[in-house]
């Protein structure tokens, strides 16, 4: 798929080089250390008060960030073979929100450093000492919060949070609106390439420009608003109920009309290996969108398949769009079952052909061909996801037309990435990811 000598083999390195320098010096700020380790307190011990809450968030992806090993296997593949410095940079900046504790107490820097030496507190990934001690943001894109953590366990200082009459005895706590507003996960949920600008993932932004972002505060769903109010049997998505989540948010503590949920739950069901927080991963992209038919033109022998995006604040799919896969499988029968037309099935090789309609980014390399190692990319080649709230209709020409008792069935179908790419990682062979059916529709014609 790659071309070789994509990159920068002639008389231009140079001078490329030295414009990337530039750019880099201007993106990115080397991470340094801000904080001794001992200043932030084990999520086990926030759990002792807080176990409900410890018991949503472990096994999130929140926690795995650091040890989920599909982003750990990445990371390596793209590391290799890198020469030109803006790459390199970028091949290395992972950690600043895959292993937050680390990078703002010192270690690891960079993702090439000894990961086995990490400290096992910042192993634990995005965790609860590091969003509570969150006061304030610098950047909307890779990770510009500002910290005020405590002391440690002695000295625990200030833990932000939504409520403004909270007085308990081991820490303090304040009420902050920062943690009510979408910026507290739009400054991690924003990736930029940190030498040449390439927006890599926007969910933030996809979802500042959606209907959810609505001007009056009352009306607005936040990140939280859905990914906050989810739990067992209630997704809470655009499309569904999100009733409140009456109890109390410590042992012992005041009975509040909300609290907060923290299984951040998005679309990942291969990597938390718990089976409960997979299968509300599967109620999330169940509620998600919504397909339907148009066969009012099949006499021209043409099939019109619509999919609305009803329940996603932000595009489906989102994060990192250029490797998740949701895509539309059709298939075709005649009134004798007979199979006369499909598209979009997995083949033996659990891969999809190219003629495939999948929803998706694809990244360039600044001269228009494409890259599948993000380090690479210069621009953003194309964009088919659906945007929030918004429907979009796929044109299927076939090469005849069907006979009346004929069956059409439609399926929208995700997965968290394409077999091609996990074949291309080296070392073990990478285990299929799961295939989860988001939206199905039929008709008999
Ligand atoms: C990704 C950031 C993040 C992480 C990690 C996180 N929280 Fe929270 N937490 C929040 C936000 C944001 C809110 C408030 C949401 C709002 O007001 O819209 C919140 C609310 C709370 C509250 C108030 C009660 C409630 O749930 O409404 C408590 C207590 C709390 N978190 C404790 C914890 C503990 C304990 C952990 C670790 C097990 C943790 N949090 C991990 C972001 C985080
Ligand atoms: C000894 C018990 C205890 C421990 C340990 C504990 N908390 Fe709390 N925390 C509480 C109580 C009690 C409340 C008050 C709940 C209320 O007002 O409804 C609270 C409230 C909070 C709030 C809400 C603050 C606000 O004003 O909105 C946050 C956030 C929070 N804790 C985070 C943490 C974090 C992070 C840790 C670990 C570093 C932690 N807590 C450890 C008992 C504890
Ligand atoms: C410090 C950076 C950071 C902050 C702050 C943050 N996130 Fe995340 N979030 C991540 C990373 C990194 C991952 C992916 C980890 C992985 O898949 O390896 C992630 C994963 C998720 C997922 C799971 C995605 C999936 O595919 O299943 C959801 C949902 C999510 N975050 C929501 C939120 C919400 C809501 C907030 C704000 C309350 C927030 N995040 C704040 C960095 C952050
Ligand atoms: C209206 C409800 C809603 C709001 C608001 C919302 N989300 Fe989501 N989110 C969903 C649904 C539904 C899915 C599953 C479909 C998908 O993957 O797009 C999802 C999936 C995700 C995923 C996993 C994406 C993937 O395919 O890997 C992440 C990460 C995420 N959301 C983060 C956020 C962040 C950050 C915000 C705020 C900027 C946010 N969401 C706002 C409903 C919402
Ligand atoms: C600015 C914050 C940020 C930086 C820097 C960052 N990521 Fe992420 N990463 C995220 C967020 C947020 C998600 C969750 C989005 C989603 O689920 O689609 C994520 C998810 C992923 C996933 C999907 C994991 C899975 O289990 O499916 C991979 C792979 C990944 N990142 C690789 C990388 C690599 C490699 C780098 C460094 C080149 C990197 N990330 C740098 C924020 C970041």
């Amino acid at each position: 798929m790659r071309k070789k000598c994509k990159y920068p083999c002639g008389p231009g390195l140079a001078l490329l080089a030295a414009s990337i320098f530039l750019v880099t010096a201007h993106v990115t700020a080397t991470p340094v250390k801000k904080f001794d380790l001992d200043r932030f307190i084990e999520p086990d011990t926030c759990g002792g008060c807080h176990w409900e809450i410890q018991e949503q968030w472990t096994h999130s992806m929140h926690n795995l960030s650091h040890k989920d090993p599909v982003y750990n296997r990445v990371a390596k593949f793209l590391r290799r073979g890198l020469v030109v410095a803006g790459e390199i940079e970028e091949a290395e900046s992972c950690v600043k929100c895959h292993t937050p504790v680390g990078v703002i107490t010192g270690f690891p820097e960079k993702l090439s450093d000894d990961l086995s030496k990490t400290p096992e507190i910042a192993t634990q990934g995005i965790q609860c000492d590091y969003c509570h001690s969150a006061v304030d943001t610098t950047r909307m894109y890779n990770n510009g919060l500002v910290l005020a953590p405590g002391h440690g366990e002695d000295d625990p200082g200030v833990k932000q949070g939504p409520f403004d009459d909270s007085e308990p005895d081991f820490h303090e706590a304040a009420f902050s609106k920062l943690h009510q507003s979408s910026m507290i996960c739009g400054t991690c949920h924003n990736v930029k390439h940190v030498a040449f600008g390439t927006d890599l993932e926007t969910t933030y932004t996809e979802w500042e420009n959606s209907p959810y972002n609505d001007p009056d505060p009352e009306k607005q769903v936040t990140c939280q608003g859905c990914h906050m109010y989810q739990r067992p049997g209630i997704p809470a998505t655009g499309s569904t109920e999100r009733p409140k989540n009456p109890g109390t948010a410590a042992e012992d503590s005041v009975e509040r009309d909300h609290i907060f949920t923290h299984y951040f739950v998005g679309a990942n069901t291969g990597v938390t290996g718990a089976r409960d927080k997979q299968k509300m991963a599967e109620e999330r992209l169940q509620n998600a969108a919504q397909i339907s038919l148009n066969t009012q033109q099949l006499a021209k022998k043409q099939l019109d398949v619509m999919v609305l995006n009803s329940g996603a604040g932000h595009s489906i799919p989102t994060g990192v769009g250029d490797l998740r896969q949701v895509w539309l499988e059709i298939s075709i029968r005649d009134a004798h079952q007979k199979l006369v037309f499909q598209s979009g099935f997995l083949d033996a090789k659990k891969e999809l052909s190219d003629d495939t309609i999948i929803f998706r980014t694809v990244l360039g390399d600044g001269s228009g061909n494409r890259v599948v190692n993000l380090a690479k990319a210069k621009q953003v080649l194309s964009d088919t996801r659906i945007p929030a709230k918004q429907k979009v209709t796929q044109t299927i020409a076939l090469d005849f037309i069907p006979e009346k008792g004929s069956v059409i069935v439609a399926r929208l179908l995700y997965r968290g990435m394409p077999q091609k790419i996990l074949n291309m990682i080296p070392g073990d062979p990478i285990s299929p990811l799961p295939v989860v059916e988001m939206a199905r529709v039929s008709q008999t014609l």
